[in-house]
């Protein structure tokens, strides 16, 4: 790995409500990476905290009838316990409110300014109080009534802004930002979103108002307190005041500088553009990556407040573990992806993966070594069967995937890689059937060998998933009577069979329980809790009247807001096969752009024979929720005119190249 240190940075979470999993994903992902490269001997610092300033925290402030000081501090209280609860470790929670905050946020600016990057000016147009963000004609949705135009992302209307604003020379960074992106292709990740960032900079940057002088919930402009700063400016500043750039109260910035930055795709431009031209104008070491990560979905639409349609943290809690929650966040989505998340999935992960997997290994090892050999681990010792052989190599070969890959914030194919080597000691101890071998005794040394196999296997095994499930790690740990901590010891120089002090094994508890699908399902059901957790809030409820009421209401037409619903995607078949018992139903595979390719049952086989359709670029409604038909999961429609008296179907196509995965509006 080859680096001293290393500092991992999420966003800083508005504090005007509560958070949910969408908040928690990227705030998880943080921990275990943190514990990985501390595992590995990487002196590590985590960061998170709150975004408090701002027009949007003064109004939920204002609904909630409390002063706005009193309001942070209470959403700040709870997004602490949540993460408590979630069993995150960070080691600095930066709070905008913080006077040290403040105190980098205004050096920052001064320097900009006095190095010539700042101008006053005036800001006419349209602000999202939500994103925190003035929307150009291209990024707002037309007025279709005289609530005027509104916010594309959260479906509310925009505010008009007309004031005095403080810019910053954003169009000065246009040629620096692109060749920072050429010479340093790892500073956006993944490639996509480094492509959408040089497109969106090579069509040429504006200035950036940076002040506002209708918010008073923020940081003064230095010199002008009629101003207060960008809440963006500020915000973005959290990754470096926390280290105490700028500031007397911390001092971590020259051990710990450049940073990695976790971020969800809506937030990319915020921080592969802004942030580093901020910093370059300012002559500061710009960050080492950016990282940006997709949403996690509900019925293929962004989880979040807006929607109401978010898994809350307390419906989770009463059935899963932490343990559990992290590991199927991290192996379902691919992270940079978007992935759609349900309590069936996380389940059927748990059941799978833990339960019938990591579990079962753990616990028919350690039950055999309890039975046959008094619970005194045998040890790998001499000559080694082929087959123990090779387990161990398929097990070396499984962490070094692992590394490379969680490494590389693939933690999918980590885990994956990790599962491997599980399947291959549990296929290797069904082969050898020790319990068969336990019976004679003339076989005892071949028994030895087989479970000295699989229990080194095994602890090998925990050594590389403790940083994704560290409760459940220590506690196999302990009952294999191994001592110390596994996130303590560097999976790297754990050598196979190295000598151990190892106790006696007694106590076995089951690791993990299968769950109860259709119990919990029932009752999470019951509770109304999904999957849409929470109605409008009161105070909300005049901008947030959901679009269904509005459309009801509208009769034949619908605005424009119900169709950027429907997430149309070009895509391309990869495979076609008939569905057996119907003459109606193609199997299809479709690419759309995506980790993997969906599978998409489609009712043209009365006019399409499978090869014809195999290569053929076509157009999915990508967010319909999955269906079965006849016991296959159809994920998206096809489109396709209905043509003539028996409505024959002909699929719509382009007649230009269009990447698959490009959206339709
Ligand atoms: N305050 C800003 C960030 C400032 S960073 C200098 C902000 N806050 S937020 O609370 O709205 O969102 C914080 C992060 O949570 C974003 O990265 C966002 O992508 C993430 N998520 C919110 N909902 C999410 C999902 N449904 N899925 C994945 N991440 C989600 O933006």
């Amino acid at each position: 790995m080859g680096e001293k240190t290393f500092y991992v940075t999420t966003p800083i979470y508005y504090a005007n409500a509560k958070p949910h999993l969408g908040h928690a994903y990227t705030t998880l992902v943080a921990d275990a990476l943190t514990r990985f490269k501390r595992q590995r001997g990487v002196d590590s610092f985590f960061l998170t905290g709150t975004d408090e300033h701002g027009i949007n925290i003064e109004r939920a402030a204002e609904a909630r009838g409390l002063p706005v000081n009193e309001h942070v501090d209470q959403v700040v209280d709870e997004f602490k316990a949540a993460f408590a609860r979630l069993g995150i470790e960070y080691d600095r929670w930066i709070r905008t409110n913080d006077p040290a905050h403040q105190e980098t946020v205004q050096k920052l600016w001064r320097i900009l300014d006095e190095r010539g990057h700042i101008y006053k000016g005036s800001y006419e147009g349209w602000f999202c109080g939500y994103c925190n963000e003035f929307k150009d004609a291209d990024d707002r949705v037309p007025a279709t009534d005289d609530r005027g135009p509104m916010c594309p992302i959260h479906e509310r209307p925009l505010d008009r802004v007309a004031e005095e604003s403080y810019f910053f020379k954003l169009s000065a960074f246009q040629k620096p930002l692109l060749d920072l992106y050429e010479s340093h292709p790892e500073f956006v990740q993944p490639d996509v979103r480094r492509n959408e960032v040089i497109s969106f900079v090579s069509g040429g940057l504006k200035d950036q108002s940076v002040s506002r002088v209708s918010v008073k919930w923020g940081i003064p402009v230095p010199g002008d307190s009629a101003h207060t700063i960008y809440v963006w400016f500020d915000a973005l500043s959290n990754y470096i005041s926390a280290l105490g750039w700028g500031n007397d109260t911390y001092h971590d910035f020259d051990r710990y500088w450049p940073a990695l930055h976790l971020v969800g795709k809506d937030i990319l431009r915020f921080h592969a553009v802004y942030w580093p031209a901020f910093l370059m104008g300012a002559g500061i070491e710009l960050p080492r990556t950016v990282f940006v990560h997709g949403m996690l979905l509900r019925g293929g639409q962004k989880m979040g407040k807006t929607l109401g349609n978010a898994i809350q943290l307390e419906v989770l809690h009463r059935y899963f573990t932490n343990d559990q929650i992290r590991y199927y966040l991290l192996r379902e989505v691919a992270f940079g992806q978007d992935g759609e998340v349900t309590y069936e999935g996380l389940i059927d992960r748990v059941n799978s993966d833990l339960a019938d997997g990591l579990g079962n290994l753990a616990s028919r090892t350690l039950t055999m070594v309890r039975n046959y050999f008094a619970g005194n681990p045998p040890r790998p010792r001499g000559e080694q069967s082929v087959e123990a052989s090779d387990v161990k190599l398929r097990i070396e070969d499984s962490k070094s995937r692992f590394d490379e890959e969680f490494g590389a914030l693939n933690f999918s194919r980590a885990l994956e890689a990790a599962w491997t080597g599980i399947a291959r000691v549990d296929k290797f101890i069904t082969d050898n059937q020790p319990w068969k071998l336990a019976k004679d005794p003339s076989s005892r040394s071949q028994l030895e060998g087989v479970l000295a196999t699989a229990y080194e296997g095994l602890r090998q095994l925990l050594l590389i998933v403790a940083p994704i499930l560290p409760v459940t790690a220590r506690e196999i740990w302990n009952q294999m009577g191994l001592a110390d901590d596994p996130l303590q010891i560097n999976p790297n120089n754990a050598k196979w069979g190295e000598a151990l002090d190892v106790s006696k094994i007694d106590r076995i508890s089951p690791g993990f329980p299968k769950l109860d699908r259709e119990k919990i399902m029932a009752e999470i059901e019951n509770q109304n809790a999904a999957p849409v957790a929470e109605q409008p809030k009161p105070q909300e409820s005049a901008a947030a009247q959901t679009p269904t009421t509005q459309s009801a209401a509208a009769s034949e037409t619908i605005a424009i807001e119900d169709f950027v619903k429907i997430e149309l995607r070009a895509a391309t078949v990869l495979e076609a096969e008939r569905v057996p018992k119907t003459d109606k139903l193609l199997r299809l595979i479709v690419d759309l752009g995506e980790a993997q390719p969906r599978q998409i049952l489609a009712g043209i086989a009365e006019h399409y024979a499978p090869e014809e359709v195999v290569g053929r670029k076509i157009i999915v409604v990508a967010n319909l929720a999955p269906r079965k038909m006849r016991g296959l999961e159809s994920n998206g429609m096809l489109l396709a005119a209905s043509v003539g008296e028996d409505g024959r179907p002909v699929l719509a196509t382009f007649t230009e190249d269009v990447p698959n995965g490009a959206r339709l509006k």
